[in-house]
C-alpha cells in the first residue's frame, strides 16, 4: 500500500532486540506517500473538509492539490528560514485547524522529527517537551474557538520558551501562524527576532517545491509524549516505514475506508489517534476525512449530526467520553437528521455495554458495524478490534487480535493465564508488529525498563520470542478470544480519554510549598469515564485553607493544563500509610468513590481513616455501569 524510493532489504530486524527495526534496507517519505502519489488520480479530491467551530463560518475544502502546495511552501520556509534539516526536531502546539496536518507532513517532507503538543496542554507542559527533545523551533497558533469563546493561544508560546529556556533549551524561532491571516487573535507581544507570522513569510515561498528527502525505514517520523508510572512524560518514538505501513494498512481494513467515504474522526490530532487516524492512514489511502476545530457539542449536542448529514459523513470514529456526552444532553441522538453512518468506531477507554448499546442503536440506527479499537500511543495502531462486517461484535469487548499480532495474559509470575478462565492479568503482546515504538526519545533504558524488563526471561537475547511487550493495561480474555480491557494497572488515570500520569499530578502538587504530601486517586465520573481527586497533607506550621487548596489547583492546571483539572482538593491531617511508609492510594481511593476501604489493619494510622471519610463525606456513587472495584484494580500503594 506504501510507494517505497528503495524496497527493503529485511523485514524484521532483531539483531538489537528489544529494539525492533522494521524493513531494513528499505527508504520511503511519508509526505510523499500521503500526497505527491495521490495527485494523478485525486487531486482533486478533497483532502480535509475544515469546519470551523463557528457554525456562521464557512467551511473550508482542501483537496490534495491544494494541501500539497501548502505542505511544500511551508516546507521550503522551514527549511529556508528556520534551518532545519533532516535528523532536527520540531516542536509543533497547534490546536484542530489544517496548519497542524500541514505542518506535519512539511516537517516530513524534510526528514525533520516533529513533536505535536496537545494544544489544550499549558506552556510549561509544552515547554518541557520541547527541551525534553532538543527542539529548537516552536510553531504555534495565534488563537482558536473553543466552546464559543476565542482562546488566546500564542501566550502559551511565551510560557513554553521561557520554561525550555530554564530546562537549557533555547528555542531559536517561534512560527506563529494565524487563525486569520492578517488579523491577530493573540494579545500577546511578538518578540522582535524571534517570534514571525507565518502569514507574512509564506509570499516569499509562494509556488515553491521541495522534493520528498527520502529517509530510512527506521528513521523517526516524530515523537508523542504520553504519560506513564514516572512523573516525567516519554517522548515515544515512531518509524517511518514500520508505523506508516502499519496505520495505512488498518485504516484499510478496520477503517475500512474506501474511495468515496466520507470520514470524520473527533479525536484531536494533538494525541495518537489524530496522527494515526486523522493524518497519516487516511492521508496515505487517499481518503476524505472531516477536521473539526471545536466542541462536539457546541453549540448544542445535535451539532455532530447536523454535520454529518450535511457532509455525508459515512465513517465516524470518536470516544466513550463523546458518545456518554451526547447521549446525556440528547439521547435522541441523530433521529431526525438524514445520517448515513456504516461504521462507528470508538477508541481510548473502554465503553460500557449500556453506551455501546446506544451507539449501535440509536447512532447506527442498527445498521452500521461498531468497531471497539483498543491500542495505545506506543503501539502506533490498532491492536485489537474486530472487523467491521467479518466478526460478531461484542458490547464492552474490544473483540480479537488484528491479523499478525498476538496477545497473551501473564499473571504476576509470568505464566499465561489460559482464556476463558474469567480473571484479569496484565495484557502483553508476544511478538513485535511494524506500528510499534522504536524507543523512548532519549532513554533507551527507560525503553527497556517500561515495556520489556517485566517478562523478559533472558536479558541480550536476539529472539523476539524472549520479550513480550507490557502493555500496562489489565484484561480478560474470554473463551471466544475477545479481550476485555479493564484499564490501567500502572498509575495512569484516563480522564475523558487524555491520559494522565497519577505521579505528574502529585509532582505537580508538590511544587506548592505548604504540601507535604500528595496522592492522586482517580474518581468514577459519569462523563468523563474518570477524573482526578487529589489529597495532601501539609507540612507543619501551615494551616488548612481555600488559598492552599487552590494553588494545588493552580499548580496541576499550570503545569499541566485544565484537562488535568481535579474534581476534589481535599487537605488532610495525615496520609493513610503502611508501616514501611506506604502511602495507602487504595485506600484513599476507595473513600473518594464511596467503596469499602478493605481491611485497613496493617495501617499504621487506622484512625485516619475515619478522619478523611468524615471530610469526603459518602463519596460518589458511580453512575458510570463501571464497577467500583474495576477503579480500586487501578490504583497502586505509594512507596
Ligand atoms: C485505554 C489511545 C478500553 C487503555 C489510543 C490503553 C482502551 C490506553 C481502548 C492508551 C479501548 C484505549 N477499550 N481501553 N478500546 N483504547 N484504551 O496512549 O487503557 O492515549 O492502555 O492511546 O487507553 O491510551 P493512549
Amino acid at each position: 500500500m506504501l510507494e517505497w524510493s528503495r524496497p527493503w532489504e529485511m523485514v524484521l530486524d532483531t539483531s538489537e532486540a528489544p529494539f525492533w527495526k522494521w524493513f531494513t534496507g528499505g527508504e520511503l517519505n511519508a509526505s510523499h506517500n500521503c500526497l505527491d502519489r495521490h495527485l494523478a488520480r485525486r487531486g482533486d479530491k478533497v483532502a480535509y473538509h475544515f469546519v470551523p467551530e463557528d457554525e456562521k463560518e464557512p467551511l473550508q475544502s482542501l483537496t490534495y492539490r491544494e494541501l500539497y502546495r501548502r505542505v511544500n511552501e511551508f516546507a521550503v520556509l522551514l527549511r529556508e528560514f528556520a534551518g532545519l534539516r533532516k535528523g532536527d526536531r520540531v516542536t509543533f502546539h497547534l490546536p484542530m485547524t489544517p496548519e497542524l496536518p500541514i505542518s506535519m507532513l512539511a516537517a516530513a517532507r524534510l526528514g525533520v522529527v516533529h513533536s505535536e503538543v496537545f494544544g489544550g496542554f499549558s506552556g510549561q507542559a509544552c515547554g518541557a517537551r520541547i527541551a525534553d527533545s532538543g527542539s529548537s523551533v516552536l510553531v504555534t497558533l495565534d488563537g482558536y474557538a473553543r466552546n464559543g469563546r476565542t482562546i488566546d493561544h500564542k501566550a502559551n508560546a511565551d510560557v513554553a520558551v521561557e520554561t525550555a529556556r530554564k530546562l537549557g533549551q533555547e528555542v531559536r524561532k517561534v512560527l506563529v501562524w494565524r487563525r486569520y491571516p492578517g488579523r491577530d487573535l493573540s494579545q500577546a507581544p511578538m518578540v522582535e527576532g524571534r517570534d514571525y507570522y507565518v502569514d507574512e513569510l509564506l509570499p516569499r515561498f509562494r509556488g515553491t517545491q521541495v522534493p520528498p528527502e527520502p529517509v530510512r525505514s527506521e528513521d523517526p517520523l516524530f515523537l508523542m509524549y504520553t504519560s506513564g508510572t514516572t512523573g516525567k512524560p516519554k517522548g515515544c518514538q515512531h518509524s517511518t516505514g514500520g508505523y506508516l505501513a502499519y496505520v495505512t494498512g488498518t485504516s484499510r481494513y478496520v477503517l475500512d475506508l474506501q474511495e468515496d467515504d466520507i470520514y470524520w474522526c473527533m479525536a484531536d490530532i494533538g494525541w495518537i489517534t489524530g496522527h494515526s487516524y486523522i493524518v497519516y492512514g487516511p492521508l496515505s489511502l487517499g481518503a476524505t476525512s472531516v477536521l473539526y476545530e471545536g466542541v462536539p457539542s457546541y453549540p448544542d449536542a445535535a451539532r455532530p449530526w447536523r454535520l454529518s448529514e450535511s457532509l455525508g459523513v459515512t465513517v465516524f470514529h470518536t470516544s466513550p467520553t463523546a458518545i456518554r456526552q451526547l447521549r446525556k444532553s440528547l439521547p435522541e441522538g441523530p433521529r431526525g437528521h438524514n445520517v448515513r453512518f456504516r461504521l462507528l468506531t470508538t477508541v481510548g477507554e473502554p465503553i460500557e455495554p449500556e453506551v455501546w448499546k446506544w451507539y449501535f442503536d440509536v447512532v447506527g440506527g442498527g445498521r452500521a458495524a461498531i468497531t471497539d479499537t483498543w491500542w495505545q500511543t506506543e503501539t502506533g495502531g490498532f491492536l485489537c478490534s474486530t472487523l467491521p462486517a467479518v466478526h460478531p461484535m461484542k458490547p464492552g469487548s474490544a473483540g480479537p487480535p488484528l491479523p499478525g499480532i498476538f496477545p497473551v495474559i501473564l499473571d504476576e509470575d509470568g505464566r499465561e493465564v489460559p482464556k476463558g478462565m474469567g480473571h484479569a492479568g496484565n495484557l502483553c503482546i508476544r511478538n513485535p508488529w511494524p506500528g510499534v515504538l522504536q524507543t523512548i526519545w532519549g532513554s533507551p533504558e527507560r525503553y527497556v525498563a517500561q515495556y520489556y524488563h517485566r517478562y523478559s526471561k533472558k536479558p541480550g537475547s536476539k529472539d523476539w520470542r524472549d520479550w513480550p511487550y507490557l502493555t500496562g493495561d489489565g484484561a480478560i480474555e474470554g473463551a471466544d478470544g475477545y479481550f476485555r480491557i479493564i484499564g490501567r494497572i500502572d498509575d495512569v488515570i484516563k480522564v475523558a480519554g487524555h491520559r494522565l500520569g497519577a505521579k505528574e499530578l502529585e509532582s505537580a502538587c508538590l511544587t506548592v510549598p505548604e504540601v507535604a504530601e500528595a496522592a492522586a486517586v482517580p474518581l468514577a465520573d459519569e462523563v468523563k469515564g474518570r477524573v482526578p481527586d487529589i489529597y495532601v497533607s501539609l507540612k507543619p506550621g501551615s494551616a488548612s485553607s481555600p488559598e492552599v487548596v487552590d494553588k494545588v489547583r493552580q499548580s496541576i492546571v499550570g503545569l499541566i493544563g485544565k484537562i488535568a483539572a481535579p474534581q476534589h482538593v481535599y487537605v488532610v491531617e495525615d496520609m493513610p500509610k503502611t508501616r514501611s511508609g506506604k502511602i495507602m492510594r487504595r485506600v484513599l481511593a476507595a473513600l473518594s468513590n464511596g467503596a469499602d476501604c478493605g481491611d485497613t489493619s496493617t495501617l499504621v494510622n487506622p484512625e485516619v481513616v475515619e478522619n478523611i471519610r468524615r471530610t469526603v463525606g459518602t463519596g460518589a456513587s458511580p453512575k458510570t455501569g463501571l464497577s467500583r472495584e474495576a477503579i480500586l484494580q487501578e490504583v497502586r500503594d505509594l512507596d
